[in-house]
């Protein structure tokens, strides 16, 4: 089996299962120390299996206190014990019997935070993906889907409240205090949908009315006294079920729906049938609490974890390679919902950025594997940004090349044909070709592929004849390819840029499809001939980001400028601003590099001043533009021999000239922006924030002003003006005493609420420079952090390594070693969360020489560890191969 060290499972072994569950009961008498799971399988062997045939079920770390088919205990050679499950030699001749299996488990001792563990002194179960089988023994695979009804019986003073999935069926009183209740969930599903809690919290309630009819009640719990902070996910969750029907005619499917909030939590949410568990950082919000972001990505969260109800749980995955079935598809989703909710290109703009800074860089390193990997040693290490980011760009690109109407088809099939299945990736295609008989063979390497495929671009224009010709070679590079690379079908959306700004017409087009606005690339190299077009365009390319591509265009500066100033399409013009100012901070770290003083063009600091001023354009969009490429994405783009501290060098110097330079208009800009008052959390208030904060910290910068930022901050009556004056004051001025207080008046008031303190400790974790481990090394032992907690870890370890650029990459290695010690500290805790943590060294061979060789050491003697988990094994090895 797979303890081995080095044993992977292959996509092409997959094999239905002999056996299938029909109908599973499931019995929990709860105690913290030791919980008696009884659980009652309905088992039927598969036709054309042999009669006999051993069955084996997954278990991990359980105590197996009896067994029993039909009725009947199973004498010790009628089964064989391993550390992975249980194998059952001795069952009946019939296809259908009776397993009856009774396991003991401890829920305090269970810190991996998987299966069933306490929080806060409740019980709560997380069983995606292979937690299932840390509660009984079962066949933990997405593939076997059965009916379950539930019993949990439990202390009636601890335990008030004991909830799992579907509609609560029975309950009742028992003697010494306890007392039951009875949950039965029609709807087939994987065991790694299944939850439960039981605890004592409070509830925030509504309801929903479907568009058929059905009344459905709506309960949210969270920590007694917090119920007014559940009130915008509550709101969210109503919008998203109306917008689920409305656009996908996606309807609920039980009379209950139920959110459960709890403080130790792996992942940000789980899609558990009628009972999502979410982190409670993406449930709770007030102004006091909660920043923009925080509704942002409340509202997301409850929205995707919502839309998994159709993309997920009715349909479900076949197996675990098809993980993007369902995370691509309900990223998508959740992803429309927000642009619908919100501002759409400003929405846009926010999800390129993230998929730079997370899914590129995966894609170009070590860890880069296909949308749906071949091979996994450990499924907990693939809930990734390619999985999930790059899966819904994939779909979005299904949509590109369909049409709105095709796409509608094709998920209207979807939802007809698999209703109720364990699907794959080729059904989900299938649909497509299907409902639109579009070909879509090409174009499914993209779930094939590891990489990001490059588009290379030279044009021309014949004056003469009145044509323009685009030259388009593909190619792609990755670390993990082997093997034969084949050309991509990549959907560009493009157009003509006339020099008023318009879009120009074209008489004929030769060389690719063109449908629409949209250049269909499919082989290796086009040479597209555009006739009848009057006059010399700029080429705008990638509108909307059609593809998750990267692009070589061979242009000036000046053409950047201009499409920067008149595309009609608000992405590409913030793409070719960020495009412009990206060649400048390469040049700027060079120039450091090489000792030169850094100039910045006037040219990008009179479109950004324009902009600014530009009072037609969204406050959000103004904003996202004023903050130039990240120093992780300079880092990305330069490539290798990264040296951080020149970046960030770079960087700040090019920031403060154009602060310098628009200084006036920024103070004119940052008196003006007046958010409503009392506050809103709308996208709007949200984006007059975001561009008065950023103004804030460019006249500190240009200025120096502290004391304008600690008014800020003292004067704020909402987080997000908080949060953003704290980390002006922490980041650019960490030594002045304005910094200390406010740190200090925040961390007084918050000390309480571990949500909040996690930014207190992310903001101090990414103050830049060499003493940024020692404070870290320092906050790590403060009363309010854990390494038990994942959010405490996150905010405080997962800032440092990811946020913190010079810090981190101390040039002596220091934090390096840091990072390896921490994640095998983290390891005998909560080995997912290990792994996780050390993924932020997966570039370490970009970096310059010195600091690689650090990372390369301090790497090696983390694997040298005599007892890592499978999680961070499987991530050192392949960071290492
Ligand atoms: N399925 C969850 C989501 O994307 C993520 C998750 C995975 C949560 C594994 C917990 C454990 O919505
Ligand atoms: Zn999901």
């Amino acid at each position: 089996m797979r303890t081995q060290t080095g044993t992977a499972i292959l996509l092409e072994d997959y094999r239905p299962s002999d056996y299938q569950i029909d109908k599973v009961d499931l019995d929990f008498s709860l105690d913290a120390q030791e919980t008696l799971v009884t659980s009652i399988l309905s088992m039927r062997r598969a036709e054309g299996v042999a009669e006999g045939a051993p069955l084996v079920l997954h278990g991990d770390e359980l105590e197996l206190v009896s067994i029993a088919v039909n009725d009947t205990a199973l004498s010790e050679d009628g089964y064989e014990l391993s550390a992975d499950g249980i194998s059952i030699n001795k069952l009946p001749a019939s296809d259908v019997f009776t397993l009856k299996i009774v396991t003991k488990i401890n829920p305090t001792a269970n810190k991996k935070l998987m299966g069933l563990y306490r929080t806060s002194g409740n019980f709560c179960t997380q069983c995606e993906a292979e937690g299932f089988r840390r509660i009984t023994y079962y066949l933990d695979r997405p593939d076997i889907l059965s009916v379950f009804t539930v019993r949990i019986e439990g202390d009636s003073k601890t335990v008030p409240l004991l909830l799992s999935n579907g509609n609560c069926t029975d309950k009742g009183s028992l003697e010494n205090g306890r007392h039951f209740a009875v949950w039965h969930d029609p709807h087939p599903k994987p065991a790694y949908l299944f939850a439960l809690f039981a605890g004592d919290l409070g509830v925030l309630k509504d309801r929903f009315k479907t568009r058929s009819g059905r009344d459905v009640a709506l309960e949210i719990y969270v920590e007694h006294g917090k119920e007014p902070r559940a009130a915008y996910a509550m709101d969210s969750l109503i919008r998203s079920m109306k917008w689920d029907e409305e656009v996908y005619g996606c309807e609920y499917d039980l009379d209950i729906f139920m959110i459960v909030a709890v403080s130790d939590f792996n992942m940000g949410a789980m899609e558990n049938k009628g009972l999502n568990v979410f982190n409670d950082k993406y449930v709770l919000a007030d102004p006091e609490t909660a920043t923009d972001q925080d509704y942002a990505n409340i509202e997301a969260i409850i929205a995707h974890e919502y839309f998994h109800n159709w993309t997920g749980n009715r349909i479900t995955c076949r197996d675990w390679f098809q993980l993007c079935l369902k995370e691509g598809l309900t990223v998508y989703r959740d992803h429309s919902f927000s642009a619908d909710m919100r501002s759409a290109p400003v929405k846009r703009i926010a999800e390129v950025r993230g998929l730079r800074a997370h899914q590129f860089p995966e894609d170009a390193g070590p860890l880069a594997h296909p949308v749906r990997p071949r091979r996994y040693s450990e499924i907990n290490n693939f809930y990734t940004s390619t999985v999930y980011e790059k899966g819904s760009e994939v779909v979005g690109m299904f949509k590109t090349i369909v049409g709105e109407e095709g796409y509608k088809r094709a998920l209207d099939l979807y939802f007809e044909r698999h209703d109720g299945d364990a699907a794959t990736i080729e059904d989900f295609i299938k649909c497509f070709e299907d409902a639109t008989g579009a070909d879509l063979k090409q174009f499914s390497l993209w779930y094939d592929q590891a990489g990001t495929p490059n588009l290379a671009i030279e044009t021309n224009y014949d004056e003469a004849h009145k044509r323009f010709t685009i030259n388009i070679a593909q190619s792609l590079k990755s670390s993990v390819v082997t093997g034969n690379v084949e050309p991509m079908h990549i959907p560009v959306r493009f157009g003509l840029v006339g020099p008023q700004g318009n879009d120009l017409a074209y008489s004929g087009v030769t060389g690719a499809d063109v449908t629409g606005d949209v250049i269909h690339v499919r082989e290796p190299k086009h040479s597209i001939h555009f006739e009848g077009v009057e006059q010399a365009p700029v080429i705008s390319l990638l509108r909307g980001f059609s593809a998750p591509v990267t692009i070589i265009p061979e242009r000036a500066d000046s053409e950047l400028a201009f499409l920067a100033r008149h595309d009609n399409d608000e992405f590409a013009r913030w793409e070719a601003l960020s495009s412009l100012a990206m060649r400048q901070l390469r040049q700027a770290t060079h120039d450091v590099e090489s000792g030169k003083a850094v100039k910045s063009s006037p040219e990008l600091t009179t479109i950004l001043h324009e902009i600014l001023s530009d009072e037609t354009l969204e406050p959000a969009y103004r904003a996202l533009c004023l903050s130039l490429p990240s120093e992780a994405n300079i880092a990305r783009e330069i490539g290798s021999d990264i040296n951080p501290d020149a970046i960030y060098t770079a960087r700040s110097q090019i920031l403060d000239d154009i602060a310098k330079e628009c200084l006036a208009t920024l103070q004119a800009t940052y008196d003006k922006l007046n958010p409503a008052k009392p506050f809103v959390p709308d996208a709007t208030s949200a984006g007059i924030r975001s561009l008065r904060n950023r103004t804030l910290g460019l006249i500190v910068r240009a200025t120096g002003d502290v004391e304008l930022a600690a008014k800020h901050f003292s004067n704020a009556d909402n987080m997000t003006d908080r949060a953003d004056a704290l980390s002006v004051l922490a980041l650019q001025a960490p030594d002045a005493e304005e910094t200390a207080l406010a740190l200090e008046t925040f961390r007084a008031r918050y000390a309480d609420n571990p949500i909040v303190m996690d930014k207190w400790f992310a903001i101090q974790a990414m103050i830049p420079g060499g003493g940024a481990l020692e404070r870290v090394e320092q906050l790590s032992k403060s009363e309010s952090f854990s390494w038990e907690n994942p959010n405490r870890v996150r905010a405080l370890i997962g800032s440092f390594s990811v946020g913190n650029a010079t810090g981190f990459n101390r040039a002596d290695g220091a934090g390096y070693r840091f990072l390896c010690n921490a994640t095998a500290r983290l390891d005998d805790i909560n080995p997912q969360v290990a792994a996780r943590l050390i993924t932020a060294m997966r570039s370490w061979r970009n970096l310059e020489k010195k600091r690689s060789d650090f990372a390369h050491e301090a790497l090696k003697s983390l694997l040298s560890k005599e007892k890592l988990s499978r999680d961070v094994r499987d991530i050192l090895e392949r960071t290492l191969a």
